[in-house]
């Protein structure tokens, strides 16, 4: 049956399709059927909210009865294009370009008085938000920013422990300063992002703001494809040519790692009770288990029930090494515990799910953009017979590849 015609059958709510949808497919995740409208519908701009961690928390709000508006360049990936976009509205942007490009967000500025909340996931560039905090001038409640445990490979820790919030302070001195930057920009360009919203706040009546510092981040839908390369690895094992190997020195560092949707359940709870306790404030956000990467791929391969597969350690300089992207360790989450009653989940837990998604991700005819993504990275790294990938995963997975796209 097409899509027209359960869209005839259910009516054009996308809802009624999408519940269709997850019934064929057993789905994860879905949203529930009936949507309950809250008293009063909150007002939230969210910036990216189509990629990994933005996607599953926009679902959240949607699912709740809120008004969101999505900016971001208009690419929807995995499922996002049917649980998100038809609930949203879309603002086509791209932040790396003069905002003064972005009509459709100025008009959606004009016609707006008051913002309840701002999610950020997407700017990596400082003025990214000092061009946002401009814009929306006066108009925002809370501006929830998306920031990473990578702003402390920039500055000084002084204890061996669990990195705490407090840790973010740059070194005195000017030239260990731009040492840093230049090792690692991409913390340091985060860091900027904080240090912009904590200075308007300060001293330009900007909003107040709650920065959520993740560690990399696991769970269905990952964009990185870290976790699923792993796991493809294990799977293909037998027609590929690489053993699986950790890097010797990392293979007993323990890391945090954060799950997508305890991550996106804060955010949610953060846009619904603003908690005053926890404005203006930085959090690191963790599972509780802070496993080693050897770990990590151990236990992933027992969930796979390929007990047979080894992983060894290498000091090649070349070991394809994609966890963690940190190199100070684990963080500690008491603060989150405390303020933000931060209760993650099992690591058990997220292991089974996790691989279980990508175990049923390979088949699913509309995830066509990331299962050719995945072949090619397998096609490119792991083997120099690229037909072998595909005679693994007919052998494997029974899928017909390259096969016609279903029409859905
Ligand atoms: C360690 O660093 C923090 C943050 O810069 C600072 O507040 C603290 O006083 C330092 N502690 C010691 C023992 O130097
Ligand atoms: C592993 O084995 C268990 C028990 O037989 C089974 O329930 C589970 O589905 C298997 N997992 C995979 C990924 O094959
Ligand atoms: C985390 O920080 C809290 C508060 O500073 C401290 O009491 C606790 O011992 C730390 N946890 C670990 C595992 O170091």
């Amino acid at each position: 049956m097409s899509l027209t015609m359960w869209q005839q059958l259910y009516g054009r709510d996308g809802r009624a399709v999408l519940s269709v949808m997850c019934f064929l497919f057993g789905l994860y995740p879905c949203l529930p059927k009936a949507v309950e409208l809250p008293l009063k519908p909150k007002e939230i701009l969210v910036y990216g909210g189509n990629g990994f961690i933005g996607s599953s928390t926009v679902e959240k709000l949607i699912t709740a009865g809120h008004k969101v508006t999505l900016v971001n360049r208009g690419n929807w990936y995995w499922d996002s294009g049917f649980t998100v976009r038809p609930f949203v509205s879309q603002i086509k942007c791209d932040r790396m370009q003069a905002v003064n490009k972005c009509t459709e967000l100025f008009n959606y500025v004009s016609a707006t008085n008051k913002i309840d909340a701002v999610i950020d996931f997407s700017a990596y560039h400082p003025q990214s938000v000092i061009e946002t905090l401009d814009l929306l001038d006066g108009k925002v409640k809370l501006y929830i920013y998306i920031s990473t445990d990578s702003v402390y490979e920039v500055c000084l820790k002084n204890h061996s422990g669990p990195t705490l919030e407090t840790d973010a302070v740059r070194p005195d001195s000017q030239e260990q300063r731009e040492d840093f930057e230049a090792q690692e920009s991409y913390g340091h360009r985060k860091l900027m992002c904080e240090e912009v919203l904590t200075s308007y706040q300060l001293e330009k009546n900007g909003p107040p703001y709650v920065f959520l510092r993740l560690p990399d981040v696991v769970g269905p839908r990952d964009n990185t494809y870290r976790w699923w390369i792993y796991q493809m690895w294990m799977k293909l094992r037998p027609y590929l040519e690489k053993d699986i190997v950790v890097t010797a020195a990392l293979a007993n560092k323990p890391m945090s790692l954060v799950y997508v949707s305890d991550v996106a359940d804060v955010i949610f709870d953060l846009v619904e009770n603003p908690n005053p306790e926890a404005l203006n404030q930085a959090f690191n956000l963790a599972l509780k288990e802070t496993p080693t990467l050897m770990e990590l791929l151990e236990n992933i391969r027992d969930q796979l029930n390929l007990t047979n597969i080894r992983i060894s350690t290498s000091r090649q300089p070349d070991t394809i090494q994609l966890f963690p992207s940190v190199s100070r360790g684990p963080v500690n989450i008491s603060k989150a515990k405390t303020i933000l009653h931060w209760n993650p989940t099992k690591w058990e837990t997220v292991l089974k799910d996790t691989v279980e998604f990508y175990e049923k991700a390979i088949g699913i005819p509309y995830f066509g953009r990331e299962r050719n993504d995945i072949i090619r990275t397998m096609q490119t790294y792991f083997t120099t017979k690229p037909y072998n990938v595909i005679r693994g995963l007919r052998d494997i997975y029974g899928l017909a590849y390259p096969e016609p796209r279903d029409e859905l």
